[in-house]
């Protein structure tokens, strides 16, 4: 049996895809919630947009998915969340989580040399988000941009050779670092082809577990009772429903229904 806040969904939201890896890892963490996610696929990629832009798409969605029920929002995207944080939240009358704060935690805990990468878009690398946490923290941080693997994901070529040149060309001229921390929710996707180009040595991480982590530690989490299915998951798209279909299909499955919509913006009256 839910208990009556756990029947209130959690909104998640990414330009596309890549948000799907911090849904699973959420649905781990909190198996009996609703989930709402918006994956934004007819204006992906975010990574190369003006910041003042993506912090507009992240204000519409976040209120968009206020207005469908959502008592929370996991803005599932880094450069979404370097964009619109910590404006959005202070403004918002939710608990509103972004993905880079948690990665910084966790990198901080994984590094033993105190040198640390950062790859993630264009928009989230050209912000400093990662870089000016990590050198608080008292880290060197090695940081890159790497706009093509968006694309790779959203293309359903996340374990194509192509990957593997490109993960080759940005990331073979790296320092000596002994963490890498993937600043795009698009790149988890990408792992195996990362993993290959550092080699076991290097610890990576992935947002996604660390950002779960926080919720539930926030809004916590009972198991599902005996006898009870796992909370539902609705698909919000605003790009062709198919083709979102197709790659999440590539990308590990998608459970739920999709819902097509014309428009994010809330209606004039
Ligand atoms: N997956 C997103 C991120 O974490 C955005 C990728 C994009 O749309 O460029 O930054």
């Amino acid at each position: 049996m839910r208990t009556e806040a756990e029947q209130h969904p959690i909104g998640v939201f990414d330009s596309g895809v890549g948000g799907l890896t911090v849904l699973k890892a959420l649905r781990k963490e909190l198996p009996a919630r609703d989930y709402l996610y918006v994956g934004d696929t007819a204006r992906v990629p975010y990574g190369r947009k003006p910041r003042e832009m993506v912090e507009q798409f992240a204000w519409e969605i976040t209120q968009f998915l206020m207005d469908k029920g959502a008592e929370a929002v996991v803005i599932a995207c880094n450069t979404a969340s370097a964009a619109s944080l910590p404006r959005l939240a202070d403004e918002m009358p939710i608990p509103i989580w972004g993905v880079v704060e948690p990665g910084v935690n966790a990198a901080c805990k994984l590094t033993r040399t105190g040198h640390v990468g950062v790859i993630g878009t264009r928009g989230t690398i050209d912000s400093g988000a990662y870089q000016d946490r990590l050198r608080a923290r008292g880290l060197r941080v090695w940081a890159q941009a790497c706009p093509l693997f968006v694309h790779l994901v959203e293309e359903g070529l996340a374990e194509s050779e192509e990957a593997e040149l490109l993960a080759h060309h940005y990331l073979d001229a790296r320092p000596p670092i002994d963490t890498l921390i993937l600043g795009c929710t698009h790149y988890p996707l990408l792992e195996n082809v990362i993993r290959r180009v550092v080699g076991p040595e290097t610890a990576i991480v992935s947002s996604a577990e660390a950002v779960a982590t926080m919720v539930r530690e926030t809004l916590g989490a009972a198991p599902i009772a005996p006898g009870h299915q796992p909370g539902k998951v609705t698909h919000f798209v605003t790009g062709d429903a198919a083709s979102y279909r197709h790659t999440a299909h590539q990308i590990g499955g998608v459970e739920g229904e999709i819902v097509k919509v014309d428009s994010l913006a809330p209606a004039v009256a």
